[in-house]
């Protein structure tokens, strides 16, 4: 394995599972926080109201990462039309951690988990200094486009 496609050094290893509707109320506290929000590509709260609509009309398919038992953070691929004038379908990867577990690997941890089963984009703020890192540091190949960082990843065979 490429020696850089690793967790991070004494990082704490994370156990995950699939995301239920009574996870909503902590997924919409995480979707709020202050800085998930500006890095949004919308970047407006989000009511109850319009979450629960979400959640059930796409019904996302998001795996929590637990330290101990706790809930740390979160990661989603999404089927999204990417791309202008020329839309097109791709696996989009989100991901966030909670404000109190960042910068200890886990944001690492939570792409890493995503990584082996198809091709995958990331479109990241520039601004955005975490998220850019997680995604150099495992190797993902980066353009920028209409101001965004895209990075991608092509699970080897
Ligand atoms: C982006 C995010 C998920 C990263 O999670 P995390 O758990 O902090 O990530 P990690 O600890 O695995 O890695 C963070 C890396 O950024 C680096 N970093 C942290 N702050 C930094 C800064 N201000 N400038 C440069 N690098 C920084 C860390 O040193 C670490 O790099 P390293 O592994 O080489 O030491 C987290 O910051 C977050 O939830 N942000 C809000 C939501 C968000 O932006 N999501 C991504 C949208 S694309």
């Amino acid at each position: 394995m490429n020696a850089i496609i690793q967790p991070r050094e004494n990082c704490k290893t994370l156990t995950f599972r699939m995301a239920q509707m009574e996870d909503a109320e902590l997924l919409l506290e995480w979707r709020n926080e202050e800085q998930t929000r500006l890095n949004s590509l919308t970047t407006d709260m989000v009511t109850m109201e319009n979450h629960l609509k979400w959640l059930r009309a796409k019904q996302p398919t998001i795996s929590i990462g637990m330290l101990d038992g706790v809930p740390v953070g979160q990661v989603r691929v999404n089927l999204d039309y990417i791309g202008h004038p020329n839309l097109h379908v791709e696996h989009v990867l989100s991901f966030s951690v909670d404000h109190r577990y960042r910068n200890q690997g886990f944001g690492r941890q939570l792409v890493l988990s995503q990584m082996w089963q198809r091709p995958l984009l990331a479109q990241v703020k520039p601004e955005n200094a975490p998220s850019l890192r997680v995604f150099e540091r495992l190797n993902w190949s980066r353009s920028e486009v209409n101001g965004l960082v895209e990075f991608r990843h092509v699970p080897a065979r």
